[in-house]
């Protein structure tokens, strides 16, 4: 059967990487989560003291970009590829609120975005693949077959991230889920470069009020029926 391509954009916190690893899954294609590679530039911005709350040196961290290698190594007692940064495992580092904090800034930096997408773009030239990100269906790949665009209301996404880092163990406060999910929203959907915007043929779902699992079903199904179609 021939594999296509699913992009998968939308907000922070709207299931897109839960959808897509489960879709991977089921469809037995390769789940690459986009948003992990910004994370993992952030944090090497962060760990070489090129981004904190009151400072970001831009030219530095575009000088040393190519020091930053980014790689994906699946883990089968996970079920998905864990996110390498220069060797590291970095899985869990780069899903605190700090990191959630400064990666905007970082994404809206072109010379970071072209790096990031030419990898993408090789990572999903064979097709078979799901990619979630922001804007893997009007950029990364403007010809996926199947596109979704997720979105929910800013006070359900706070709630599941927060819960999210409370089980990670990591103490913040709701109102700073909040806060964050709400600057990183207006930052992603405004930046020149690349920004947060539904591709004219993505398929637009509003999961506030829905399931993990009839969100998995509607997409799976979906997914299924353009399969077919190929
Ligand atoms: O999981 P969550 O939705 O919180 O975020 P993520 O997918 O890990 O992405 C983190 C940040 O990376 C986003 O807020 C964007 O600033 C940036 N990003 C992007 O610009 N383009 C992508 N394709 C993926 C993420
Ligand atoms: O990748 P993205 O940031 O869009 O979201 P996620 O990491 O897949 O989901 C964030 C949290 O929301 C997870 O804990 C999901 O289980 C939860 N979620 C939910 O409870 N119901 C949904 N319909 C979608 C996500």
């Amino acid at each position: 059967m021939k594999k296509i391509t699913i992009a998968i954009d939308g907000f922070s916190s709207t299931g897109k990487s839960t959808v897509a690893k489960q879709l991977a899954k089921a469809l037995n294609y390769v789940y690459v989560d986009s948003g992990a590679m910004y994370r993992a530039v952030t944090l090497y911005a962060m760990q070489h003291g090129i981004i904190s709350e009151a400072y970001f040196n831009v030219d530095r961290l575009v000088t040393e970009l190519d020091h930053v290698q980014i790689g994906f190594k699946y883990n089968a007692t996970l079920g998905f590829a864990e996110v390498y940064l220069n060797g590291k495992n970095v899985e869990n580092d780069i899903r605190t609120l700090e990191v959630s904090q400064h990666v905007s800034r970082v994404a809206e930096i072109s010379e970071v975005r072209r790096m990031l997408v030419r990898q993408q773009q090789v990572m999903g030239k064979e097709k078979g693949v799901v990619m979630d990100g922001r804007d893997i269906g009007t950029v990364v790949f403007p010809d996926a077959e199947l596109k979704f665009f997720m979105t929910a209301s800013a006070e359900t996404r706070a709630k599941r991230r927060y819960k999210e880092l409370l089980e990670r163990h990591e103490h913040v406060s709701y109102e700073d889920v909040l806060k964050n999910v709400m600057s990183r929203d207006l930052i992603d959907s405004t930046r020149e470069d690349s920004p947060l915007i539904k591709a004219q043929d993505a398929l637009e779902i509003d999961n506030s009020d829905m399931s993990l699992v009839a969100q998995f079903e509607k997409l799976y199904n979906m997914a299924q029926r353009v399969i077919n179609q190929e």
